[in-house]
C-alpha cells in the first residue's frame, strides 16, 4: 500500500490524538503530536521564569533562548507511542497539567516558536507514513497531505473527555472550569495571526460527538481505502 501523510486538525479535546494513535498503530505509521511540542516549549518558559506575574510570556526573552530549546520524541516501550523530550528529559507527563494548558496558546502564537516547530515537524514527516495532529497541519505544515481530517465535537462532550483525562491523572477540576479553559484556548487558536486554526478546503470533517473510537477508525480507514483506489485508478489511466 502506498505510504501517505495524514494530517489531523481541529479544536482542543476533540479526540484528535486518540484517533491519530489508533490510525498510526493500525497502519504501522509514526504518530507525531505537535501540540506536545508547543507544550514542551511552554514548560521550558515556566521552568526558566519566562512568565511574568500577570501570566504573560516574556516573549523576546523566549525568542532569544529558542536555540537552546531542543524538542524531540522517544519511543515509550510501555505505551508504544512517542513521548516528548525537552532537552534530554522526558516531559510527556508534565506537559499535560493545567498550568501548561493555560499558557500554551500564548506560546504557540509566537511566530518564531511556530517557525522552529514547523521546521522540525516537516523534517519528522518527510518520509511520509506519518499521522500528525495539531491545528495547522493540513493548512500549513503539510498542505499537500493526501488525507486531511478536521475534527469537531460538542463542547460538553469535549469538556467531559478532558475532565476524565485530568481525573485519571489525579487532577480534579469542575466541568465548567475545564470547559472555560477549552473554549478560551479555541478562541486563542482561531484568532491568532500566525497560522490560526482553520479548516483546509480539502479536509474531511469528522464530528465525533456521538461516534465510538471504533466507528471513527473505521470511517477513516474507509477514506484511506478509497484514496488508494482512486490513486490506482489514476495510475492505470496514465
Ligand atoms: O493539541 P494540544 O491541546 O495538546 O495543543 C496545545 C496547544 O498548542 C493548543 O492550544 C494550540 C497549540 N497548537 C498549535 O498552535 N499548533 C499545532 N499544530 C498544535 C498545537
Amino acid at each position: 500500500m502506498q505510504k501517505i501523510t495524514i494530517a489531523i486538525d481541529g479544536y482542543s479535546s476533540c479526540g484528535k490524538s486518540t484517533l491519530a494513535k489508533a490510525l498510526a498503530h493500525k497502519l504501522g505509521y509514526n504518530y507525531i503530536d505537535t501540540g506536545a511540542m508547543y507544550r514542551a516549549v511552554t514548560l521550558y518558559a515556566i521552568q526558566n521564569k519566562l512568565v511574568d506575574e500577570a501570566q504573560n510570556i516574556r516573549q523576546q526573552d523566549l525568542i532569544n533562548v529558542l536555540p537552546l530549546i531542543d524538542v524531540s520524541f522517544e519511543l515509550n516501550s510501555h505505551t508504544h507511542h512517542s513521548d516528548v523530550v525537552l532537552n534530554g528529559v522526558n516531559v510527556e507527563h508534565e506537559i499535560r497539567g493545567m498550568e501548561v494548558s493555560n499558557l500554551v496558546s500564548k506560546v504557540s502564537a509566537i511566530k518564531e516558536v511556530r517557525e522552529k516547530m514547523v521546521a522540525s515537524q516537516r523534517a519528522l514527516g518527510k518520509r511520509k507514513a506519518v499521522v500528525m495532529d495539531g491545528r495547522d497541519i493540513g493548512t500549513h505544515v503539510f498542505p499537500k497531505a493526501e488525507l486531511k481530517l478536521f475534527m469537531i465535537a460538542d463542547p460538553d462532550v469535549r469538556a467531559k473527555r478532558r475532565q476524565d483525562e485530568f481525573s485519571s491523572k489525579g487532577q480534579y477540576f469542575s466541568t465548567d472550569e475545564v470547559e472555560m479553559s477549552l473554549l478560551k484556548r479555541d478562541m486563542a487558536d482561531i484568532s491568532r495571526e500566525e497560522s490560526p486554526l482553520t479548516q483546509a478546503d480539502d479536509a474531511v470533517i469528522l464530528d465525533n460527538s456521538e461516534l465510538s473510537r471504533e466507528e471513527q477508525l473505521e470511517f477513516v480507514l474507509k477514506l484511506i481505502a478509497d484514496l488508494q483506489f482512486i490513486s490506482r485508478e489514476e495510475q492505470s489511466h496514465h
